[in-house]
C-alpha cells in the first residue's frame, strides 16, 4: 500500500517531519511511505494552473498514485501553515488529484492541544468542492501530540513516548482498514 505523506513544516528538526520517519522505520513493512515535496511549490497563481510549472506536476502526480496520504502538519497561528495551503491550492484545480483520496490527519506541537486547531480547519479545506478528500472520520482517530519536547528523543529526533506510539499504531491500523475499504 503506497502512502504518499505531506508534512506542513520545512524546518530542518521539524517534530512534524520526525513522526514522519519514526512512521516509516516502524511501519516498514506494513505500508510504503514516501514523502512529497512541498518546498518547492510556487505560490498558487491561477494563471498557471493548466501549464503548471514541474514541480507542482510532480507534486499532482505523487498525490494521484498514492493508495492513501497522510498530512503531518504544525498548527501555525491556529490554523495550517501557508505551505501546506498552497499545496492543497494547487491539488484543488484542474485534474483535482485529491477527489476521493483517503487522507489521515496528524499533528505535532510544543502546546498542550496537540494541533486541534490546525486540523480542524484542515477537515473544512479538505472538504471543499475541489478537494473532497476522504478524511478518516473524526471520533477517536485524531492524532493530536502536543507537548513535543517530552515525547521525542533529542538525539535521534524518533518519537519515544511509548503511549503515543500504541496509539499511532491502532491509528495506522485504522487507516489502512480505511483506505482498504474506500
Ligand atoms: C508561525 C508560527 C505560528 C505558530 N502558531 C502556533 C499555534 O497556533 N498553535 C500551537 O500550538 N503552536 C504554534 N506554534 C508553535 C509550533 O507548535 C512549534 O513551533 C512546532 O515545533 C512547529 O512544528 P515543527 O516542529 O514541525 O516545525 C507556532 C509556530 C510558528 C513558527
Amino acid at each position: 500500500m503506497k502512502i504518499v505523506t505531506i508534512v506542513g513544516s520545512l524546518r530542518k528538526e521539524s517534530y512534524n517531519m520526525h513522526l514522519f520517519k519514526t512512521m516509516q522505520d516502524r511501519y516498514k513493512g506494513k505500508i510504503d511511505m514516501e514523502i512529497t515535496d512541498i518546498r518547492s511549490l510556487p505560490h498558487f497563481d491561477q494563471d498557471e494552473e493548466n501549464t503548471p510549472p514541474q514541480a507542482v506536476k510532480e507534486f499532482k502526480e505523487s498525490i494521484a498514485s498514492a493508495d492513501g496520504v497522510l498530512i503531518i502538519t504544525p498548527e501555525y497561528n491556529w490554523s495550517i501553515p501557508g505551505v501546506l495551503k498552497n499545496a492543497l491550492d494547487w491539488a484543488s484545480r484542474v485534474d483535482k488529484v485529491f477527489i476521493g483520496k483517503p487522507v489521515m490527519a496528524l499533528g505535532v506541537t510544543l502546546g498542550m492541544l496537540g494541533t486541534v486547531r490546525a486540523q480542524m480547519h484542515l477537515r473544512e479545506i479538505l472538504a471543499a468542492p475541489g478537494i473532497q478528500a476522504k478524511i478518516l472520520p473524526p471520533g477517536g482517530n485524531e492524532v493530536l501530540i502536543g507537548l513535543a519536547n517530552q515525547k521525542f528523543d533529542e538525539q535521534t529526533g524518533q518519537l519515544v513516548d511509548e503511549g503515543t506510539l500504541r496509539f499511532l499504531d491502532s491509528k495506522v491500523d485504522a487507516f489502512i482498514n480505511f483506505v482498504k475499504s474506500v
